[in-house]
């Protein structure tokens, strides 16, 4: 076996750690060797650029420095962690990916589309997640659920409209790659939406 990979995708709030932590809880009781990363970070050098996207003082970061860090880190975890976990067969959930970065950077910030896969393309490879998990949550929703939490960091405190084009962005890639990106419908219940996945990916690998 090669290994799987796994990622998460939809915008802040609609789910993805607390989904990510179930599947990482139920895939180890079945056994498999499991890593669990999250974007950006996943390496001491990748939480490093982490901690300089997301910090509030950074203001004045241009769209194109965001776009390059974000890959910058993408570049260190795919290579340190991601492509040999693969090769030794392990499952990896990956906290956001690519897709991302072509939704937020390539969409919303209007870098463009063909930029952002470009410099992907070159950080990572060219490697493609085997299914991606998109969990759909209108931005309404999300920002509600996000009020809950305390802090709000620098992305995440931007305005409605980022989170509209973020959100409609994603409607874009998964007509594009419908059959690897699943949407999920975020509005269930935890539960219902781990055993959605968990159907998925009992179809389709095990
Ligand atoms: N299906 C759900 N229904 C209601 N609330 C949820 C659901 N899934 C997650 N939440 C809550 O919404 C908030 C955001 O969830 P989180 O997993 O952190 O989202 P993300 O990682 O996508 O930003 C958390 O407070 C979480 O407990
Ligand atoms: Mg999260």
């Amino acid at each position: 076996m090669s290994g799987l990979f796994i990622t998460m995708e939809g915008t802040d709030g609609a789910g993805k750690s607390t989904q990510l932590n179930l599947l990482n809880d139920y895939l180890k009781n079945k056994g498999f060797n499991v890593v669990f990363v999250r974007e950006p970070g996943g390496t001491k050098i990748s939480e490093k650029i982490r901690d300089i996207i997301l910090d509030i003082d950074n203001q004045e970061m241009h769209y194109m420095t965001e776009t390059l860090l974000y890959a910058s880190s993408r570049a260190q975890l795919v290579n340190q962690v991601i492509l040999p976990e693969l090769k030794k067969g392990s499952v990896i959930l990956c906290d956001r990916f690519v897709d991302s970065s072509i939704v937020y950077q390539g969409i919303a910030r209007n870098i463009g589309i063909d930029i952002v896969k470009k410099i992907n393309n070159i950080a990572t490879g060219g490697l493609i997640p085997d299914i991606t998990f998109f969990l759909d949550l209108s931005p309404e929703k999300a920002i509600e659920r996000k009020k809950e939490q305390k802090e709000l960091d620098r992305l995440e405190s931007e305005k409605m409209y980022f989170y509209k084009s973020v959100y409609n962005g994603y409607q874009k890639l998964i007509e594009q790659d419908s059959e690897r990106i699943k949407v999920i419908d975020a509005t269930q219940s935890i539960q219902k939406i781990h055993q959605n996945i968990i159907d998925n990916l009992e179809k389709m690998f095990f």
